[in-house]
């Protein structure tokens, strides 16, 4: 049989056609814009996710043998607000993961309902991006349309309805709403209530390896598949790749450079960090994880190339930076170009480059993007070592994860081993992934993950560079915190 992997992202779709042995027949992608309306703010229309994944999948599915496909899964990007009328029509355009607008609804939520208390609900505490805060913002800011509201629904699952008719979600993108009792994976009555909805506004939960439902009928015919085809759950993204790379079970570790940068540590059992600086979320394979993010990962880097450098060449703008170079630069960079999440919490917080001097090269400055992404997730690697976690090694995916230089980066500046997967297409294969379990050709996401994912390549950090890094890293940990009281104040 076939399935299609669906990977909602920021910038594009991403479709991928794969058989029951896991091998990839056919990979499409379609973009669509995102719109920043102010400094920090971050929004996409949910029609157009569904119109390019509408028309990916016909494009996907143009020269095989339909009758063949048996399901579809998608990881999709977390956190963005879909909202829906009683018609099941959008009231707005979607308010994304990484969407700095809720400053003062996270304030409100961290520090008068209280960390303790949010945290003994939902196993986490608030981030500006998370869902709960932007429910708050949109109720003070635009009452007439959230007194409309009739679902609160994520990316994802905006498309698993309009394929199948069923207000879904699944257990792992639920966790990043602040309104799921992650532990007992059921909604928070208490937070609901606080956000001034009821439970009858909120999809119905899977776990994301089980079907929802089969295609409506007039969508299999539009897009000429049999209504047979089974719609699972899915996971958000982070999760869908973390199956994809096999990043399941107990102590796993996974590393993902897409628009964001994520750690993702797999666990079997519940539990959270007592700081809170790590999200505690539901995982895909039917357990727990806990993961940092940060909002600009593999995004710095094509800022920096295609906005400030106009180039598309990056190897070539990577050339220079030989192994000499690593551990060795004057320059740093702080990659917070939308704000910063995970470890910090900090909309307010912004890029910036230090250390310049007139020596200072374009291979410097190139480099010094690619560290500061490194370092971003040393922080929270930091966070779940502080916490007794023995992480040796990780998995690695995403764009980001396709060039050498950066693994090796990576490698060096975490003191990891990292394996790079034979299969690059992280959220999109373990999309397919749960499809097929929902279908039954695997019993489980283990057993999917041990059949499906190998590894054909392994980084392993170069003592020397890995010491430089390690001096690199302590003076990098410095400049965000004597920088943080500023950056309220430079922003107009
Ligand atoms: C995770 C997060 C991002 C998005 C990106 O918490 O916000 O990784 O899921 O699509």
């Amino acid at each position: 049989m076939l399935y299609i992997g669906v990977d909602l992202g920021t910038s594009a779709v991403k479709l991928l056609l794969m058989d029951g042995s896991g091998a990839i027949q056919k990979i499409v992608s379609r973009e669509y814009p995102i719109c920043f309306p102010h400094p920090g703010w971050s929004e996409q229309n949910p029609e157009d996710w569904l119109h390019q994944t509408l028309d990916g999948i016909r494009e996907l599915t143009a020269q095989c043998d339909r009758s063949q496909i048996a399901g579809i899964g998608c990881g999709g990007q977390m956190h963005g607000l879909v909202v829906l009328d009683e018609h099941d029509q959008v009231l707005r355009p979607a308010i994304l993961w990484n969407d700095g607008r809720t400053a003062e609804e996270t304030e409100y939520l961290n520090t008068v309902i209280g960390r303790e208390t949010l945290s003994r609900r939902t196993a986490n505490i608030a981030f500006a991006g998370f869902t709960a805060p932007k429910l708050l913002w949109m109720r003070k800011h635009e009452p007439e349309l959230f007194a409309r509201i009739r679902k609160v629904m994520l990316p994802k699952d905006y498309l698993n309805y309009m394929l199948t008719g069923v207000h879904c979600t699944d257990v792992s993108d639920a966790s990043g709403m602040l309104l799921f009792d992650v532990e007992h994976k059921c909604w928070s009555p208490e937070m609901l209530e606080l956000c001034g909805l009821h439970e009858s506004q909120m999809a119905r939960v899977f776990e994301s390896y089980e079907s929802v439902g089969t295609l409506k009928p007039d969508v299999a015919q539009s897009l000429d598949l049999p209504e047979t085809v089974k719609v699972c759950a899915g996971a958000g993204d982070n999760a869908a790749a973390a199956v994809g790379t096999a990043t399941v079970g107990d102590g796993q570790c996974n590393i993902s450079l897409g628009t964001s940068g994520t750690i993702f540590i797999s666990s079997e059992h519940f539990g959270v960090d007592p700081h809170n600086a790590l999200h505690a979320f539901a995982h895909a394979d039917g357990h727990y994880h806990l993961m940092g993010c940060m909002l600009s990962a593999a995004s710095c880097n094509k800022w920096w190339m295609d906005d400030i450098l106009g180039t598309k060449d990056y190897a070539a703008e990577q050339s220079p930076i030989t192994d000499d170079h690593l551990g060795r630069n004057h320059v740093f960079f702080l990659p917070y170009l939308m704000g910063e999440r995970s470890p910090h919490n900090d909309p307010a917080a912004r890029g910036t480059f230090i250390g310049l001097t007139m020596d200072a090269s374009r291979a410097d400055m190139t480099q010094a993007v690619l560290e500061g992404v490194a370092f971003g997730i040393r922080d929270s690697l930091e966070v779940a070592r502080s916490l007794g976690l023995n992480i040796q090694r990780s998995k690695i995916c995403g764009g980001g994860a396709k060039s050498p230089l950066w693994r090796k980066i990576f490698a060096n500046a975490l003191n990891l081993d990292i394996d790079v997967p034979v299969t690059e297409e992280g959220p999109g294969y373990g999309g397919a992934m749960l499809a097929a379990v929902a279908c039954g050709e695997y019993p489980s996401v283990a057993a999917a993950a041990n059949a499906l994912i190998h590894v054909k390549e392994t980084i392993h950090p170069d003592p020397e560079i890995a010491a430089r890094y390690e001096v690199q890293y302590r003076k990098f940990r410095e400049i965000y915190p004597t920088l943080k009281a500023l950056f309220p104040r430079l922003q107009g």
